[in-house]
């Protein structure tokens, strides 16, 4: 791959920041200073910056706070998607979100070229649990929570695996899924005969939606939180 976008991609860096870092000699390559962009380079190179070295990670993961009134697709005729919240560094080449959100839903959307993880994270076996704040237009009684912790079967035959519920007001608390059914919290509470009228996404396999991010924001993962994630490998 050309140096460039190897910067790119490892830094997070602008193509005309790497040109201008390359440019500039701060970038080396096995020790010998790089003069272009278009230096091929392979994961065993060892590239530095300013002297320090830089490692190159194929993976990358971002965290958006959705606002209501997106949709999660990488294109929609009628409607913004989350793709359009991203700033122009962050839109790369096959990234892809994982685990949908309903257009009216707000909170944690977590997005990644990293197919694989995307699929163990949604998939039902790996009973990865994913946090949402749930306020509903009635209150939630002992038997709902009990019905939730049993396991849900609608009337088509459909069924959802044990949900938990830890109420912190009425008709409001936070709901632990394993999975990512279409419209699933709406429809669990709707065959209780219940309506979810405002949904968050708090936290998907323990990774927590920075309350730092205002509301269409989005940063890349920590280190820390990668690791995290990764452990569903
Ligand atoms: N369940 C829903 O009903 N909607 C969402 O956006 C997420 C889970």
């Amino acid at each position: 791959m050309r140096l460039d976008k190897y910067l790119c991609d490892t830094l997070n860096m602008t193509r005309t920041e790497a040109k201008k870092a390359i440019s500039g000699g701060r970038v080396a390559v096995n020790e010998i200073a790089a003069k272009s962009g278009s230096l091929q380079v392979v994961e065993k190179d060892l590239v530095s910056l300013d002297g320090s070295p830089v490692s190159y990670r194929r993976y990358f993961y971002i965290m958006l706070h959705k606002p209501q009134g997106y949709v999660c697709a990488n294109t929609d005729r009628r409607s913004r998607t989350v793709f359009d919240l991203l700033p122009q560094e962050y839109r790369k080449k096959d990234l892809f979100v994982c685990g949908r959100l309903d257009k009216d839903t707000t909170g944690l959307v977590l997005l990644t070229n990293n197919g694989t993880l995307a699929h163990r994270i949604l998939a039902p076996k790996k009973c990865i649990f994913k946090e949402y704040i749930v306020t509903l237009r009635d209150k939630v009684s002992k038997e709902d929570i009990m019905k939730l912790e049993e396991g849900l079967k609608l009337k088509s035959g459909q069924t959802f695996m044990p949900a938990y519920f830890y109420p912190d007001q009425p008709n409001r608390g936070l709901l632990k899924i394993s999975e990512g059914k279409f419209h699933q919290i709406k429809r669990m509470f709707a065959s209780l005969g219940n309506e979810v009228v405002a949904l968050h996404r708090k936290s998907i396999h323990g990774l927590t939606l920075d309350e730092s991010l205002a509301e269409g924001e989005c940063r890349y993962l920590t280190e820390a939180e990668i690791v995290g994630l990764e452990q569903v490998i």
